[in-house]
């Protein structure tokens, strides 16, 4: 088994005793996210609009909800149901001690030029990627402000919401109001990140390039497409889920106290230049 699946639970681990949520965490990205959070000895709240992955995704064990493979390991979990769009429900999820955020549930809508995008699909993908984001945000820090400074990491709380490589950093081409509703994640997190640095709240983002997940199944299983991903991703191989959980994990870690309002590219060097 590889050094990276195993479970620390004996208190060695970087997130010992701490209480996470991850949003969107029965699939894709936000599933290893919480898998990795758990690895590290913390107690995962597992938050999705389902228990269950999507059907199309490529997600080892995928018939049994991420909440299940964490505890069938020796670590903490539960399943609350949660959906971004609707304020209610974020607020019933984040009403408890809690040290770690992970705003990682997002809408990413078929591929087209700007002119054929309609006031519907920027309403939806606004209302989970960007107004969902924030609400979970304020959420959270309300809880935080609540809360003592822990001791050991020298911090009251943790938020990495996942933006893209496509939210600020680049232009792709069809992703217009993805894009926009990405840059809105961004920019929430450096400007949070100034209003509550003295709170001693860290508040980070993480950009992945295309991963390989659900969501950016049809991708993955297009030969043409791969193709075409390798030639604009510097790095010899396309992004895994695992590359992003890895980048979340050291920001929710001690190691990251005085990193704040980073959002830190995972992208295999995607958003440095075209290597042709
Ligand atoms: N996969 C990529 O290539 C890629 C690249 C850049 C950014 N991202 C971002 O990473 C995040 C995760 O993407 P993924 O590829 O794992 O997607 P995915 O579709 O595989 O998984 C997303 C999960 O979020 C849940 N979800 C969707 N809408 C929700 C809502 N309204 N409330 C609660 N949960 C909801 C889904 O049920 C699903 O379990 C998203 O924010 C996405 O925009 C993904």
């Amino acid at each position: 088994m590889s050094t990276n699946r195993v479970y620390k639970l004996d208190g060695t681990g970087r997130l010992h005793g701490r209480i996470a949520i991850v949003t969107g965490s029965s699939s894709g990205l936000g599933r290893e996210i919480a898998l990795a959070i758990a690895r590290e000895g913390a107690s995962v709240v597992c938050s999705d609009l389902r228990e269950a992955a999507r059907p199309d995704g490529f997600e080892e064990d995928k018939e049994i909800p991420t909440h299940e493979v964490i505890k069938n390991n020796g670590g903490r979990a539960v399943f609350k149901k949660c959906d971004l769009s609707h304020t209610s429900e974020i607020v019933a999820v984040i009403q408890f001690a809690l040290d770690i955020l992970v705003n990682n549930a997002g809408l990413w809508m078929p591929l087209r030029d700007f002119v054929e995008e309609s006031e519907e699909q920027w309403d939806a993908m606004f209302a989970i990627n960007a107004k969902g984001t924030r609400t979970a945000m304020q959420e959270a820090i309300k809880q935080y402000l609540r809360q003592p400074i822990d001791e050991i990491s020298g911090s009251r709380g943790r938020i990495v919401s996942i933006s893209s490589a496509a939210g600020g950093r680049t232009a792709i081409r069809r992703e217009a109001t993805y894009a926009a509703s990405k840059a809105a994640v961004a920019m929430l997190t450096q400007n949070v990140a100034l209003d509550h640095a003295k709170d001693y709240i860290n508040i980070n983002g993480v950009c992945p390039g295309v991963v390989k997940s659900g969501a950016a199944g049809i991708n993955f299983r297009t030969p043409e497409i791969i193709t075409e991903m390798r030639k604009t991703t510097p790095w010899p191989r396309l992004g895994e889920p695992s590359d992003i959980a890895k980048a979340v994990v050291f920001l929710c870690s001690d190691d990251a106290q005085w990193i704040t309002g980073q959002n830190l590219a995972v992208d295999g060097g995607f958003t440095i230049g075209i290597p042709l």
